[in-house]
């Protein structure tokens, strides 16, 4: 089955083309073209995202990426004359006309290529930034209409989770049940998965999530942002030259009697206890690796507590900060008490946002049958399970 993935749910801008087959449990999937524009040094001279900034640059970039994931996979052919209606084409104008006319040219570029043979497009409905998500559902739905093929609304956290079958030929099989972590600069939630299609939301963050903990930390030390990556680096430099001058941070809920956590007062403490000194260079390793060894040992143990409430046959990892070297080898290592556990990454490409894994929770909810959609979705920035 051919799928067009739509992503614009935070900064960045990600379209794909997939061949997906095989059952629901462990599908084959084939990338056959796959774009993505990152906004990153837009955003970096803010030290964050600006969802209208985002969004402007979402309208701008989504065309061109559309043009490239076509060409790059041989399905741009030029047709020798218009063979969309007037009809849908004025249909699709109008819902374009939603975001002010940012998407530039868009209907004609479709009117002058050939029909390339999608069997659906798939876009992310949320969670996310409203303004953001909007100019992806909108260019599904157009491209919908002028295609004439069906569309539907997918969770970018259930995307997330399947991203681990990404490369997948078939070897990769979903266990149920399982249990999820999803670390990211939006979201930190461990997720049960009885079945197929289910899932129920143990254990979430109170405050801040871990990503968004690493780049308010990072920015006190004075790194770019995103911060996860160049304090996971400092970290490791850190800890490659064995520095022992270590800083004492709180490990916070440690020993709630809930799955939940908490990352605010961790960073507090961080801008306390470096506030009005001056850090050297391996000041700000040390600290960095701290910091990184306190979120590890708060993730490890809420894990291992979540294993013990739902016993589990499988761990699955995702979002941006699973590509943290760390953080993995510490979760890898939970198999030293549960043997018989599978536990799943995504590729490092696509642990943080992409369209690929919003196609993927497409294809597992159609063969699954379990897909809900209509003509009239909306972005949903706190769309839940
Ligand atoms: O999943 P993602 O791309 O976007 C959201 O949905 O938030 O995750 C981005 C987050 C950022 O906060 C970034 O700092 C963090 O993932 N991140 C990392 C690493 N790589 C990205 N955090 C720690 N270590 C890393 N290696
Ligand atoms: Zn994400």
């Amino acid at each position: 089955m051919k799928i067009l993935a739509i992503e614009t749910s935070c900064d960045e801008t990600a379209i794909s083309l997939l061949n997906i087959s095989g059952n629901a449990h462990s599908p084959r999937v084939v990338i056959l073209g796959n774009a993505l524009f990152s906004q990153v040094a837009i955003h970096e001279q803010f030290g964050g995202v600006y969802p209208n900034v985002a969004k402007r640059e979402h309208a701008k970039n989504l065309p061109i990426l559309l043009k490239k994931v076509l060409h790059e996979s041989g399905l741009e052919k030029k047709a020798k004359k218009s063979l969309i209606s007037q009809r849908n084409k004025r249909k699709a104008e109008k819902i374009l006309e939603r975001e002010h006319g940012l998407y530039n040219n868009l209907i004609e570029y479709i009117d002058s290529i050939r029909k390339p043979h999608f069997d659906a497009i798939a876009v992310t409905q949320g969670p996310g930034l409203e303004p953001a998500l909007w100019v992806g559902i909108n260019t599904a739905k157009a491209l919908a209409v002028l295609w004439d093929i069906p569309v539907f609304p997918i969770n970018h956290m259930e995307g997330h989770i399947v991203s681990v079958l990404a490369k997948n030929t078939s070897k990769e099989k979903l266990l149920f049940p399982n249990i999820s972590l999803l670390i990211s600069g939006g979201h930190t939630e461990l997720v049960h998965s009885p079945k197929l299609g289910a899932y129920s939301i143990i254990g979430k963050t109170r405050d801040d999530a871990v990503g968004e903990a690493y780049d308010k930390v990072a920015r006190m030390l004075g790194l770019p942002y995103p911060g996860g990556p160049h304090i996971a680096k400092l970290a490791h430099s850190s800890r490659k030259k064995k520095l022992k001058n270590h800083w004492e941070f709180p490990r916070p809920m440690l020993h709630s009697n809930d799955l939940d956590f908490s990352f605010s007062g961790l960073k507090t403490s961080v801008l306390y206890s470096i506030k009005n000194k001056k850090l050297s260079k391996r000041d700000i390793e040390c600290v960095a690796e701290s910091f990184e060894d306190a979120v590890t040992e708060v993730l490890v143990t809420k894990v291992e507590k979540a294993l013990l409430q739902y016993p589990s046959k499988m761990l699955i990892v995702g979002g941006g900060v699973a590509s943290n070297m760390h953080i993995k080898q510490a979760l890898m290592n939970i198999k030293e008490k549960h043997p018989r556990i599978t536990i799943l990454f995504p590729e490092q490409s696509l642990a943080t946002d992409n369209s690929v894994m919003i196609g993927i929770a497409f294809y597992i909810r159609y063969r699954n049958r379990n897909l809900k959609t209509n003509k009239t979705f909306k972005a949903s920035g706190n769309l839940g399970f």
